[in-house]
């Protein structure tokens, strides 16, 4: 099909509703007028890509997402009703989980620590409310299988492992709480080739799985046009272009990002 074709991308066609659905979303910082009138959406299935220059608009949006930052107007849907997202956990009840490129990891503690951080399995407290170390273990291990990591080591600190080890490990850390839609703020951004191939690859294990991935990412000639399924690109805090990720190439969408390709709809 060619690239110039317009029509809905495949992964959003006979889904019915978007899992989450943000429309004409106005966001200041100050008089900085950071959001002006930014959409987007995911379906179940789906992994979405939202590219653009430095400055663009895109973390701020999937912050509006996740609670990060309230929107000043704008439509919040999820599962097709509007919803009132103001917070963090307003977000995380609805089932949207984000991964931030900090990682937010302990450097000090190994895998299951860091999956279970803050919400270890205890035991009764008249036991002590130990952690229930073989159970946590169990759980991680099932947990990294299901998402294909059965490799990753449980007991190394993850302050030595690679960084794509750690960014499964943050990603795994996400999947925890069964969320519907995972986003991620550029994911890839610190990673070799390799190691970003196995986030795609985890990323397309996730949605086979039926999630919803909203991914921030500046490598579009490798990670976006390929590991995605459809492109929103972002200008001075609006989409200024939409792509199937499989009908387009790298240079169309920097073309896009940089001002080349004005109002391009190609994912319908
Ligand atoms: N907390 C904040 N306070 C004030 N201004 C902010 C804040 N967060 C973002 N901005 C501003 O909003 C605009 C959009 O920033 P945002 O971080 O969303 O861009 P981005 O597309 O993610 O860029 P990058 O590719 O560099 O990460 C920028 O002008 C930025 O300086
Ligand atoms: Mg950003």
């Amino acid at each position: 099909m060619s690239a110039l074709t317009a029509e809905r991308p495949a992964a959003s066609q006979g889904r019915g509703t978007p899992l989450v659905s943000l429309r004409n979303i106005q966001k200041h910082f100050g008089s900085l007028h950071a959001l002006r009138g930014a959409s987007v959406e995911v379906y179940p299935g789906e992994i979405v890509a939202l590219v653009g220059d430095n400055g663009a608009g895109k973390s701020t949006l999937v912050k509006v997402m996740a609670g990060v930052h309230a929107a000043d107007s704008g439509e919040y849907l999820f599962e097709g009703k509007p919803v009132t997202v103001k917070k963090p956990t307003d977000a995380t009840a609805l089932g949207i989980q984000t991964v931030y490129q900090d990682l937010s990891l302990c450097s000090n503690l190994d895998a299951v620590q860091n999956l279970y951080l803050g919400r270890e399995v205890t035991g009764s407290w008249w036991g002590g409310g130990r952690i229930k170390r073989a159970e946590c273990e169990v759980r991680a291990r099932e947990l990294l299988t299901r998402m294909r990591l059965g490799n990753l080591s449980l007991t190394r600190p993850v302050g030595a492992m690679s960084g794509g080890q750690r960014q499964n490990i943050a990603i795994a850390r996400s999947i925890l709480e069964t969320p519907k839609v995972v986003i991620l703020d550029e994911p890839t951004a610190a990673l070799s080739h390799s190691a970003a191939e196995g986030v795609s690859t985890l990323i397309r294990t996730l949605a086979d799985q039926g999630l919803g991935i909203v991914i921030v990412s500046h490598d579009i000639h490798h990670f976006v046009v390929n590991a995605t399924d459809r492109i929103e690109v972002m200008r001075l805090g609006a989409n200024c272009a939409s792509f199937k990720s499989k009908d387009v190439t790298g240079e169309q969408v920097v073309n896009a990002m940089v001002g080349g390709n004005e109002g391009v709809n190609l994912a319908g």
